[in-house]
């Protein structure tokens, strides 16, 4: 199970980095807002910088919702570094384009997910990993997990290449799940990643390991 990191911060993927367990990032328009990165140029500086962290794997997103305009940009952000996987939209221009890419061997990934027919159609486009939304799901009272167990089976049944990047985690819970049913990848926050550390045994034992050598060990 691959696991990516969901931001444009830098100071968070480097940490994420530092930890030893990252395999790649995630990025959105919202998400580059929040840093303040606009500007072509800042833009693509931004994702060299990202680049420049982590070993693979930087979604980048397209803006365009043309097929020529995404083709354009998303060839732009391929030239940035071979790190880059294009991002595009789970929209009809948006299938073509990754169709487009596949046939020119620049990986993609298909986000804003939200069913089992479009995870089907971005798979026979030939993307390279498929983003559905558990939270955003979860967020409307549907079942995100559910989600991700149906297409798991769906690809399994077709030896599909696309690679299932489970997206709009909310906490550890849904990391857990999503390894348990099989997923391809993750993309979360730091605070889901480093969540995964926590137990309060684990915290209790230590102090008493620690408070036991102390006794016998003094000065
Ligand atoms: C995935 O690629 C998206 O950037 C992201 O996971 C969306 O998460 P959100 O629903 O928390 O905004």
């Amino acid at each position: 199970m691959k696991f990516f990191i969901d931001t444009a911060n830098l100071d968070e993927i480097r940490e994420a980095y530092d930890l030893g367990v990252l395999d790649g990032v995630t990025t959105n328009p919202s998400l580059m807002a929040k840093e303040g990165i606009s500007g072509d140029s800042n833009v693509m500086a931004h994702y060299k910088a990202i680049c420049d962290i982590v070993d693979d794997n930087v979604s980048a997103e397209v803006i365009a919702t043309d097929f020529e305009g995404m083709v354009r940009e998303g060839k732009e952000l391929a030239k940035i570094d071979d790190k880059i996987v294009v991002k595009i939209p789970m929209i009809k221009e948006g299938i073509k384009a990754i169709k487009y890419f596949h046939s020119e061997g620049i990986r993609t990934n298909c986000t804003l997910v939200f069913s089992a027919g479009q995870a089907i159609l971005a798979a026979k486009a030939g993307a390279s990993f498929l983003s559905p939304f558990i939270g955003r799901l979860d967020d409307i009272s549907f079942d995100g997990l559910d989600l991700i167990e149906q297409i798991a089976h769906i690809y399994q049944n077709y030896d599909f290449e696309t690679q299932i990047l489970a997206a709009s985690l909310r906490h550890t819970m849904h990391l857990v799940k999503c390894a348990e049913i099989g997923a391809d990848v993750v993309t979360c926050p730091l605070k889901v990643i480093t969540g995964l550390l926590n137990h309060p045994l684990t915290d209790k034992g230590l102090a008493q390991f620690l408070a036991d050598h102390a006794k016998v060990n003094k000065g």
